[in-house]
């Protein structure tokens, strides 16, 4: 596995954990955080030990408090296209992973920390976690895919809302909106209902629940046609191995052993 700097890389029964540790700067994302994000999660696309993953943040106050502003600050036209464009990059890898990707979010959840969290399948938050997207206060907007992913998961409206006000919102605000889909009780909850529900995915079809995932991320796409990609998907669950055992076992009246393929 490869030695991160300012990531934190576990695989257990089959979950990879990615903790992003900066915690005296309340993990916030510098450049080398990002990059090796993206490293990680592309390693994770073909690694056969890993099915699920989890990204949270180390400490017991932030998942995510931003980008690193001490970075942000020195950025100018240029740089900062490639900044956004860095972050969009590796937020899209995270997003288009074949396994499913959860956040686990422990606290502040704030401007590049809400986008790494929409960049996962599914959230999980704890009570006192915090989202926002605080870049006005900053003289920026979201640059890593956050007025796209916010606006689709919680509509135009309190979308704008949100990335206008710069105001921060509770776990419980964020779970009405649809930012989050749990909320539990306190840390010692996070991680284990994260595993819960990773470990309720993965006993599917691999491959189907990867093209549940294209598909939907189709949708926000309109250079692809949904319904074309839904149709080419179902074809392709319908040749595989994996689609025979699901139909037989369920005829069979025994439980499915899928294998990905
Ligand atoms: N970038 C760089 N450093 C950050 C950071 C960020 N996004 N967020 C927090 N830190 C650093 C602080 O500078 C501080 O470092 P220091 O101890 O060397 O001074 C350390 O993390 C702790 O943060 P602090 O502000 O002292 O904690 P707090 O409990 O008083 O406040 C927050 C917590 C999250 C409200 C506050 O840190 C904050 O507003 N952070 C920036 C959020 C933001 O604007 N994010 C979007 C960036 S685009």
């Amino acid at each position: 596995m490869a030695d991160y700097q300012n990531l934190i890389s576990e695989i257990r029964e089959g979950i990879l954990t990615l903790t992003i540790n900066r915690p005296d700067k309340l993990n916030a994302l510098n450049a080398a955080t990002v990059s090796e994000i993206k490293t990680a999660i592309e390693d994770a696309y073909d690694d056969k030990k890993v099915q699920g993953v989890i990204f949270t943040g180390a400490g017991h106050k932030a998942f995510v408090a931003g980008a690193d502003i001490k970075e942000i600050a020195e950025l100018n036209e240029v740089y900062g296209r490639k900044f956004a464009e860095q972050g969009q990059e590796a937020f899209f890898s995270i997003e288009n992973c074949p396994k499913p990707v959860i956040a686990a979010i422990n606290g502040f959840a704030l401007g590049g920390g809400c986008e790494l969290a929409m960049a996962c399948h599914l959230r999980v938050a704890t009570e006192h976690a915090k989202f926002g997207q605080p870049e006005v206060n900053l003289g920026i907007i979201p640059g890593y895919g956050g007025t796209q992913r916010l606006t689709q998961l919680i509509g135009k409206g309190k979308a704008l809302e949100m990335m206008m006000t710069g105001e921060m919102i509770s776990a419980k605000r964020a779970e009405q909106l649809g930012l989050v889909n749990h909320v539990v009780k306190d840390e010692a909850d996070l991680l284990p209902k994260c595993r819960e529900l990773l470990k309720k995915i993965i006993s599917k079809a691999p491959l189907a629940v990867s093209m549940v995932i294209n598909c939907v991320n189709a949708v926000f796409h309109p250079e692809e046609k949904g319904y074309q990609t839904e149709a080419n998907s179902f074809s392709n669950c319908c040749k595989s191995e994996d689609f025979k055992e699901g139909t037989s076992a369920f005829l069979e009246k025994r439980a499915p052993a899928f294998k990905g393929e």
